[in-house]
């Protein structure tokens, strides 16, 4: 509970510099992160409102009261009977803190039927996203979040290995996508933040392919890109294997990719601005005449969501600080043909970036 109320305490400092007078979080990651409570959305409307000034409040349904009460350490938790609208209750709660047309840092993932409630209840309040006020502290991570990335990752990794034992000619992408999902549950990971890509032969030129009844044939290149959430946590890592031999096409772009991978893994460093690690993934590939063929950001923030600040792309220039983690994957795609990436989450440590998955990177043949 007293980790929850010293983030709070963070995020008024955020708020009084960017000039915002109350966050207020939706079901999903930015509400747990400050208020100790994990829901899934729901249609009912249930928001924590949290001011700069004044103390917190809750705005439940009466259906989830005793829930959020015993699981946050916001004391003031206000519910709304299914009998009643509950645009009344926000008003009144808007109204006693002050916030009736006040500068307002909405959770960008709150469902527009909420937003359209807010709008309809505070017309006069200044509304602005409030990922610019959470995700930098967000993105910091603890030693306690990073302990916990760390076995996350490490559940991915013995999936991973576990899986790649489990490839050979004739297995089938979507038998190979459920074992995954079953070995990470088996290990303890309570959710999958994406279903597991199995993309085998020109299947792996589609960096998000969803797999399919393909059999894997001799030759083939298999990309394997998994993850899940463990203790609240992501894991995401991606490892691309070859099937019964390797070509010298595959192998030629195999190693421009670990290359690049490794390239960008060693230009991190704390007060480095995220795009110059993309640039250094980007630079190698160009350089082997793969520009065009590598068609996403270099990598993502990873923590409580799979996908989050700070993103690791050619127009970012956010200054990269110890704590970070995020992760490394170039590609490359060659339509028709195959696909290459190689992942692996990574978090600053002062001077350098150390990896957090630990499966070998050599090119494996199964
Ligand atoms: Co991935
Ligand atoms: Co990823």
């Amino acid at each position: 509970m007293e980790l929850f109320r010293r983030r709070y305490a963070k995020c008024r400092e955020v708020m009084a510099e960017k000039e915002q007078d109350c966050v207020v979080v939706f079901p999903g990651t930015n509400m747990y992160y400050l208020t100790g409570f994990l829901e899934e959305p729901l249609e009912r409307l249930l928001v924590a409102i949290l001011p700069r000034s004044s103390e917190p409040v809750f705005i439940v349904p009466e259906l989830y009261e005793k829930q959020v009460k015993t699981s946050t350490w916001i004391t003031d938790v206000r519910a709304w009977k299914d009998t009643e609208d509950p645009s009344k209750l926000l008003n009144e709660v808007l109204s006693s803190l002050s916030l009736i047309d006040a500068k307002i840092a909405l959770d960008t993932r709150m469902w527009a039927r909420f937003f359209l409630m807010f709008l309809k209840v505070a017309p006069k309040a200044v509304y602005s996203d409030a990922s610019e006020v959470i995700d930098g502290l967000r993105a910091v991570k603890s030693k306690e979040e990073i302990e916990t990335m760390e076995e996350s990752a490490s559940i991915a990794d013995r999936v991973t290995k576990g899986v790649i034992g489990r490839c050979g000619i004739g297995s089938r992408e979507k038998e190979i996508a459920s074992l995954i999902e079953l070995e990470l549950r088996k290990l303890g990971v309570e959710s999958l933040p994406f279903r597991p890509i199995v993309a085998s032969g020109p299947n792996g030129a589609f960096p998000h392919h969803k797999p399919g009844d393909r059999r894997f044939k001799r030759g083939d290149c298999v990309v394997l890109d998994l993850g899940g959430a463990y203790k609240g946590y992501c894991s995401d890592i991606t490892r691309t294997i070859f099937i019964g031999r390797c070509g010298s096409k595959e192998r030629e772009v195999y190693e421009v990719v670990r290359q690049a991978q490794q390239l960008a893994f060693e230009s991190i460093a704390e007060g480095v601005e995220a795009r110059r690690v993309d640039g250094a993934a980007r630079a190698h590939i160009a350089d082997k005449g793969y520009g065009e063929r590598f068609i996403h950001r270099t990598g993502h923030g990873v923590g409580l969501d799979v996908h989050e600040a700070p993103y690791i792309w050619d127009g970012n220039a956010q200054i990269l600080k110890a704590g970070m983690t995020f992760s490394v994957e170039p590609g490359i795609y060659l339509p028709d043909r195959f696909g290459v990436r190689i992942e692996d989450i990574v978090v600053v440590e002062g001077t350098k970036a150390r990896r957090l998955n630990k499966v070998s990177r050599e090119l494996t043949v199964v």
